[in-house]
């Protein structure tokens, strides 16, 4: 059966294009929608040499509505994967405003012009952080809705909101899918993450350490209650996350109304095993230091996915060690980024 055209807000970016990526080698045609704030044009040209298929891109602003409805009105979009938003913790506690608006505000708008185009199909980006501090580990859907930032109150207000649209629109289909830890790259070294400054992240800090960009990695804390002492965390490889996207718009009508699901692999890496998989993929020792433990940080973090299994009939295939290969490749071929000369 032919497939329908779904609309991929934020496309450009980390995620994003790695779903367009196994969205058009799985026959969908797709629209992606991008202001560029946090990515670079070249990935759309990536990935459209990395996959056949129809991919149109549309530069704009999910909370401009005129815009919006333009969309709606020139594609026949079936069902939408919203990726833009803004993800950085550190800036949502200085900037709360501008999280709420464009996270909660660009979902709003984009809603609004769904209702007035009849399209009923949602899949959101959450995040595990809406769990926040976990009472218990592996954490399953129904755990206690904690966030500790305003991105994470972001997060969690737009699956409320999302929540009473479906069940005020009876037709709604809403995948809520809570990412853990996001790593890895296309096995092409093609696509990859690309942040603009300093990571926060451990993973695209490690490489650019390997890579010489920055001296050495700090490594926030040995002393948790962990097997080596570091923090232990669900690092899922993008690409099995992508793939955890098509899974939602293939089984989307079969779910009940909005229905939340951890994307994770259910088994937790600690920092010093990463940078220990990490040596072996670049062949050389990663410079470190031990420094205090970071605020906010949890000791173990890691997510029960069996539901994402039973509903969606996906599970991570990939491990550590094939992120870091994946992630060593993109970074030594592309050191800046999509900005590599
Ligand atoms: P990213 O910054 O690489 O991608 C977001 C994309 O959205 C970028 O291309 C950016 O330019 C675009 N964008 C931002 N604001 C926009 C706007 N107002 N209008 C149109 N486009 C806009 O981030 P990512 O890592 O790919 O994350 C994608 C989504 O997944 C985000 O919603 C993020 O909160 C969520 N998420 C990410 C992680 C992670 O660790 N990477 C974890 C959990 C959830
Ligand atoms: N770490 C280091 N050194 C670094 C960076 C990270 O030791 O330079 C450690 C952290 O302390 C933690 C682990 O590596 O133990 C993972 O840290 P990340 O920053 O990569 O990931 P987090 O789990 O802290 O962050 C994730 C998501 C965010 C989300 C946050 C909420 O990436 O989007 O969880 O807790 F908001």
């Amino acid at each position: 059966m032919a497939r329908k055209t779904v609309l991929v807000t934020g496309g450009a970016g980390y995620i994003g294009s790695h779903t367009c990526v196994e969205l058009l080698n799985a026959g969908f045609p797709v629209v992606v929608l991008d202001n560029f704030r946090n990515s670079h044009p070249e990935a759309i040209e990536r990935v459209r040499k990395l996959a056949a298929g129809s991919l149109k891109l549309v530069t704009g602003d999910v909370c401009d509505s005129a815009c919006l409805e333009r969309l709606f009105a020139e594609e026949s979009i079936a069902a939408v994967i919203h990726f833009a938003g803004l993800k950085a913790v550190g800036e949502s506690v200085a900037k709360p405003e501008l999280y709420y608006r464009v996270n909660v505000g660009g979902t709003l708008t984009l809603i609004e012009a769904m209702l007035k185009a009849q399209c009923s199909r949602f899949v959101f980006s959450s995040s595990a952080t809406v769990y926040g501090d976990p009472q218990e580990v592996p954490v399953p859907e129904n755990a206690r809705f904690a966030p500790e930032s305003p991105y994470g109150a972001s997060k969690a207000m737009v699956e409320r909101v999302l929540t009473d649209v479906a069940k005020a629109n009876p037709s709604w289909r809403v995948a809520l899918l809570r990412y853990f830890n996001p790593v890895g790259a296309h096995v092409s070294g093609e696509i990859g993450e690309d942040p603009l400054g300093p990571p926060d992240n451990l993973f695209p800090y490690v490489a650019q350490v390997a890579v010489g960009k920055r001296e050495y990695l700090t490594i926030h804390g040995n002393d948790y209650p962990t097997r080596d002492g570091t923090g232990e965390r669900d690092y899922i490889h993008v690409v099995d996350l992508a793939r955890g996207h098509v899974a939602a718009l293939d089984h989307l009508d079969e779910l009940h109304a909005a229905t939340a699901i951890n994307l994770g692999r259910g088994i937790g890496g600690t920092v010093m095993e990463v940078l220990r998989a990490f040596e072996k993929a670049c062949g050389h020792p990663i410079k470190h230091v031990v420094g205090p433990r970071r605020p906010g940080d949890v000791a173990r973090y890691f997510a029960d996915p069996a539901q994402a299994e039973k509903l969606l009939g996906w599970r991570a295939e990939f491990d550590i060690e094939r992120a870091c290969a994946d992630t060593w490749r993109w970074q030594s071929r592309y050191p800046d980024g999509f900005r590599t000369r």
